[in-house]
């Protein structure tokens, strides 16, 4: 038996963290993040993000593979092998929605580079956490990173890139209104796991 996989997805400052660290909690999965998450993917994270950086869009895409290459290598493939279930703050998608719909690179060609980085392993469930671009710019409290530093049409493309990538998926994937507050969005999202894996978040809780 093999442990269950859940990948959580959303713009900046959407409140995915919140929602992904919560789960995990609640699972008692591993937890995780991207780009970071090991030694090596936790300095590439420094470079990528760092606002000083000036990087190319192909620099960018190939450092955010291979972060996910070690991250899935060292920590996600034998964590479900040992069958613990993994909860990883973004995935595959995020690359698929940032170097490709809002960057512009082929969108084919990002996910070919994530297939190979993690060697054909997908996510058991995609949650989608969707926020109206101005609310969750009117969340942040901390300093822009590079990401976050994007203009707001950067940030409406990822938007739309996410709700396109959720509509043609073949894989599961769950859109949970990220408009409410932190309880209202986690009873969402519990519910979508529940509906999609068949476990029981809000029974764990009580
Ligand atoms: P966050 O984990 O705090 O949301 O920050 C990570 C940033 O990195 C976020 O702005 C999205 C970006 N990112 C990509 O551009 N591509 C990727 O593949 C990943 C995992 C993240």
């Amino acid at each position: 038996m093999t442990g269950l996989f859940i990948a959580f997805e959303g713009g900046d400052a959407s409140g995915k963290t919140t929602q992904a660290r919560r789960t995990a909690e609640l699972l008692g999965a591993v937890f995780t993040r991207e780009p970071g998450g090991t030694v090596v993917g936790e300095s590439l994270r420094t470079l990528l993000l760092g606002s000083e950086t000036s990087l190319a869009f192909r620099t960018e895409a190939l450092l955010m593979a291979a972060s996910r290459a070690q991250l899935v290598e060292e920590l996600i493939r034998p964590s479900l092998e040992a069958a613990k279930h993994v909860v990883s703050d973004r995935f595959i998608a995020s690359s698929l929605v940032y170097q490709g719909y809002a960057s512009g690179l082929p969108v084919d060609d990002v996910r070919d580079l994530s297939i190979f980085a993690t060697d054909g392993l997908l996510p058991d469930l995609t949650i989608l956490i969707d926020v109206p671009v101005k609310l969750s710019m009117s969340r942040r409290t901390t300093e822009p990173d590079r990401f976050e530093s994007e203009t707001i049409e950067f940030h409406e493309r990822v938007r739309s890139g996410y709700l396109t990538l959720a509509k043609h998926a073949l894989e599961p994937w769950e859109v949970v209104d990220g408009s409410g507050s932190p309880e209202q969005v986690s009873q969402l999202v519990d519910d979508a796991i529940s509906k999609r894996l068949g476990l029981l978040l809000g029974d764990a809780r009580s």
